[in-house]
């Protein structure tokens, strides 16, 4: 179902309306509502995370399975030759007992956290004995009490052609896989045996590589029983249209399902760039629902875990440093239920035949179904010598046409073109003296963007510039020339065009950046000036994602944002053009653009 609100653009009383999602309870936990529709509901654990009362009542409250975040890993378990301990991990089992929970084993066999000494000089005999010793040993004192267990953990190349390299492979040869479920099936018989990696939710190269590995092995009678899709997911990876969309993931499932396996969803986590706003927890939340959907929808799906409990604990948090604050998970860290717990449970009690927790406005949200229409207002031309009417704030700017414009860094061409300067943002900080003017135009081929920015600080050159140029100083210009104006993920024919200050240097290639800004060749110039820097650039009005066709008053999505930093810890400037973007959400949904209208010169 499809909501949509109406932005007005009525210079007074502008009536947006924006849906505020209030405080949500419910009569039910996660486990509860997970027994009703047949699924075990899990958590990654680590067992120092126990000793806080806290996650350890919520734990047993909520989830219904327990994973070992790291205590069954040989590297734990055995990092000394045939000196296995089982302290904490016995610790775990008595937790997830005492409470109820089934434990699904992770892992034995992975190229990571496999111990030193197996890099020892063995022939491959000893090695298939050392392998036969750990997984005995460790599934069978576990014997009967384990149902699940993972078996080999990322065997597959990441581009899904063949095995990954790893200690394991070297002492015993290619065959380590199929000797692993073997032994394994040999500990405990009536354990379900699962392979288990990431990058493999949906239909792709690795889950291509993975399907026809498992489908070999089953052919040669080797026992396994299930695949683990881990499901550490970036935001929107599963919005309509992209890689994880609900057709991608259920044809995946399908086809692992038809070879007679189980399906488990095994480390689901949400990351995402930037600070978590409300916006961002919004799509999370949407990410958290279609996977959990997926799930309950294929019919092979039988267990949905999530990679540890409450934010503040996420492996993302230490892994590779990079992201200290992401939150990930369904808690928070004050053990505060999320918008994503919210839309888990909305959606098993919806299942189980139980009041909705979510009101269809809300869950439309979520979902990114709210599709907000914008109004265009009459035109007015305060200024007889401007080539285009005046600007209505953050809604419409109308961009003169034919103008042509020479990539300079010199303004003079740009004379009498409406000039709009951004006034508003997400993140502006007191004593700003950072500002971007714009401005646009065309002619039969090319669409002309100016912005002239103000900044006594110039920071550029200094992140990455393919994943982090937001960082630092550049100004964005977004463009959705599809004509469908209310889409709410990226296609073709929509770009985000990032032209960095880092452009100064003056490279032979400019440097774009942004979603889909690779698709369409933009030409660009960048100079600095008296109190900031010039941005002069051309976007091609043919080209293989669009043809856009300037006439009077045609329209294009389109928004502007200015990313500045004053110093090297980042940004700290945040402004956006588009009344619509309050959230800084238009580098994934289009529909938070605003709209350019051309405007025929001849035409008064
Ligand atoms: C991670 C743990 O969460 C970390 O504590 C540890 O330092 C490294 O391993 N895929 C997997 C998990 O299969 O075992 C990994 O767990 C996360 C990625």
């Amino acid at each position: 179902m499809l909501f949509k609100q109406l932005i007005c653009g009525l210079i007074l009383g502008l009536c947006s309306g924006i849906l505020v999602i209030s405080a949500l309870e419910s009569d039910f936990t996660l486990r509860e509502l997970a027994e009703r529709n047949n699924l075990y509901v899990g958590a990654a654990v680590y067992t120092t995370h126990l000793d806080n009362e806290t996650h350890a009542e919520l734990l047993g409250r909520e989830f219904n399975m327990l994973t070992p975040e790291n205590e069954a890993k040989a590297c734990e378990l055995q990092a000394v030759q045939g000196e296995f301990n089982f302290t904490r991990f016995d610790r775990l089992m008595d937790y997830a007992e005492e409470h109820d929970m089934a434990v699904h084993g992770h892992t034995l066999v992975w190229h990571q956290c496999a111990p030193a000494w197996l890099e020892g000089d063995f022939t491959r005999e000893e090695g298939i004995e050392i392998l036969r010793d750990h997984i005995m040993t460790v599934v069978g004192h576990y014997k009967g009490r384990i149902p699940i267990w993972d078996v080999v953990n990322e065997g597959i190349r990441d581009n899904g052609s063949g095995l990954r390299e790893s200690a394991w492979r070297t002492l015993v040869g290619d065959d380590y896989i199929a000797l692993a479920f073997q032994f394994a099936h040999e500990a405990d018989p009536d354990a379900l045996l699962f392979y288990n990696d990431y990058g493999i939710e949906g239909m792709g190269a690795k889950s291509d590589g993975v399907y026809e590995m498992i489908s070999e092995l089953l052919e040669q009678g080797v026992p396994i029983h299930g695949i683990g899709l881990q499901a550490h997911i970036t935001l929107d990876a599963t919005a309509p249209g992209r890689q994880l969309s609900s057709e991608s993931l259920a044809e995946n499932m399908r086809r692992f399902g038809e070879l007679g396996l189980q399906v488990q969803i095994t480390e689901m986590d949400v990351r995402y760039n930037g600070n978590a706003s409300q916006a961002i927890l919004e799509h999370q939340a949407g990410d958290y629902r279609r996977m959990m959907e997926a799930c309950l929808d294929s019919g092979y799906c039988t267990a949905f875990i999530v990679w540890g409990v409450s934010d503040n604990l996420s492996w993302l948090r230490y892994w590779n440093n990079e992201t200290p604050t992401v939150e990930p998970l369904l808690f928070n860290e004050d053990y505060e239920p999320k918008l994503a717990y919210y839309a888990l449970l909305d959606l098993l009690a919806r299942r189980a035949g139980e009041e909705a927790i979510l009101n269809d406005e809300e869950l439309a949200k979520i979902l990114g179904e709210i599709e907000v229409e914008i109004e265009i207002p009459e035109a007015t031309k305060s200024d007889p010598a401007q080539l285009a009417p005046d600007s209505v704030d953050g809604l419409v700017y109308y961009a003169p046409f034919p103008v042509a414009i020479t990539l300079d860094g010199n303004s003079e061409d740009w004379e009498n073109v409406p000039r709009v300067t951004l006034d508003k943002g997400t993140t502006i900080p007191e004593g700003n003296d950072t500002f971007l003017t714009f401005a646009a135009s065309a002619d039969d081929t090319n669409l002309y963007l100016l912005a002239e920015v103000q900044d006594s600080t110039l920071i550029y050159g200094v992140y990455e510039a393919a994943a982090e140029w937001y960082l630092e100083d550049s100004p964005e210009f977004y463009l959705n020339a599809t004509g469908d104006l209310e889409m709410t993920s990226y296609s073709d024919g929509v770009a985000q065009i990032a032209i960095l200050a880092a452009n100064i240097i003056s490279p032979s290639e400019p440097i774009i950046g942004g979603f889909n800004s690779s698709t369409i060749p933009v030409d660009a110039i960048v100079l600095e000036t008296d109190d900031g820097y010039i941005v002069e650039a051309s976007v091609p009005l043919q080209t293989d994602v669009w043809t856009i066709e300037p006439g009077h008053e045609s329209i294009l999505g389109f928004n502007v944002h200015l990313n500045g930093a004053s110093n090297l810890d980042g940004r700290d400037v945040k402004f956006i053009w588009s009344i619509v973007d309050t959230q800084d959400q238009s580098w994934t949904n289009p529909n938070m653009f605003a709209r350019l209208v051309f405007w025929d010169v001849n035409e008064g």
